[in-house]
């Protein structure tokens, strides 16, 4: 076990009912929960919060817990336990996020505000370099000249995790719809360590622990390469995943050949999931054992999809000295 790996947390104590927004299983996987907040909700946040524009918050980064504080007392302090509890359990760990009567690019700043706010009842989001925020937005088109696939539209963009190149924890991504126009597919694709069929095959191989080497491309605004294994354990031995294959760099034939065959393990498995962001959702998702990726979408000279992404560490709160008790 490393510093990346996510040690024992001690559960909160779970709300018996929820007051402010509403939980239930996704469509699709019973371990992707939906978190909406009804219109109320977010109008009484928008309300509290009306004096601070986005800067404030770029500015002070204390002000960014201040509005968790504020979005969790709206929720009658039953909000925090929730997000805690769910990105940490081992069987949930995602969540889409919905807060009613956001849905329009004209909204952008209040999506940035809410979404932080979610956030950092969590955590704390890491600098982005590649904004120099604490969040990046950022626009798909229907040409693109970038040096990765993060903005490529016309092809899938195969499930990773964040935070392979860089020595920073990375436990949470956070990303959310800001706008979509003419766009058909590129749902958002995720998938569970635990529902991969292959996942012992790979996580007992002998290379699931061999350090590797991983490069940014010049856009990420990270210079030195760094080096960490695809696999890593948590605090009570169950496997975690630091992969990405644009930028692992094999050494030699054995290394590039096993990356080929792990990656076309992850991208044909069965249960990857394929989830609708409406404009204003977000997804929200345990980095150390979700995967995620993007579907392709249909080219349309008119295409523009705009997104806003935060990574950070948790730092859920302290429950009494019971350091070795069990999650669940
Ligand atoms: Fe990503």
């Amino acid at each position: 076990m490393n510093a990346f790996s996510q040690i024992n947390a001690p559960v909160m104590q779970q709300p018996t009912e929820y007051v402010g927004f509403s939980l239930k299983p996704s469509a699709q996987s019973k371990r992707f929960l939906e978190l909406t907040f009804p219109k109320v909700t977010v109008d009484a946040f928008f309300a509290a919060v009306a004096e601070w524009p986005v800067q404030a918050l770029e500015y002070k980064s204390f002000l960014r817990f201040q509005f968790g504080k504020i979005l969790n007392e709206i929720c009658g302090e039953t909000l925090r336990p929730v997000l805690v509890n769910t990105l940490m359990d081992r069987e949930t760990g995602g969540l889409l996020v919905k807060p009613e009567g956001l849905n329009d690019v004209s909204q952008a700043e209040d999506m940035v505000k809410f979404s932080t706010a979610v956030a950092h009842l969590l955590g704390r989001s890491n600098f982005d370099a590649m904004s120099g925020q604490f969040y990046a937005r950022f626009v798909v088109e229907n040409t693109d000249k970038s040096d990765s696939y993060l903005r490529a539209p016309h092809r899938v963009m195969e499930l990773h995790n964040d935070g392979t190149f860089v020595n920073q924890i990375t436990d949470y991504v956070l990303m959310m719809k800001i706008d979509e126009q003419n766009m058909q597919g590129g749902n958002s694709l995720l998938l569970h360590l635990d529902d991969w069929a292959d996942l012992n095959k790979f996580y007992r191989h002998p290379l699931a622990r061999r350090s590797l080497r991983w490069t940014a491309p010049p856009s990420k605004n990270v210079n030195e390469d760094v080096f960490h294994a695809v696999f890593d354990t948590d605090g009570e031995g169950r496997p975690t995943m630091r992969y990405i294959d644009q930028f692992v760099q094999p050494e030699n034939y054995e290394e590039g050949t096993w990356l080929y065959e792990l990656g076309e393990s992850l991208e044909t498995s069965k249960a990857k999931l394929s989830i609708p962001v409406p404009v204003g959702s977000f997804v929200l998702i345990n980095n150390l054992f979700w995967l995620h990726g993007r579907d392709r979408f249909t080219a349309h000279p008119g295409l523009r999809r705009e997104l806003m992404r935060q990574r950070g560490y948790f730092s859920y709160p302290k429950v009494g000295h019971h350091h070795g008790q069990t999650s669940n």
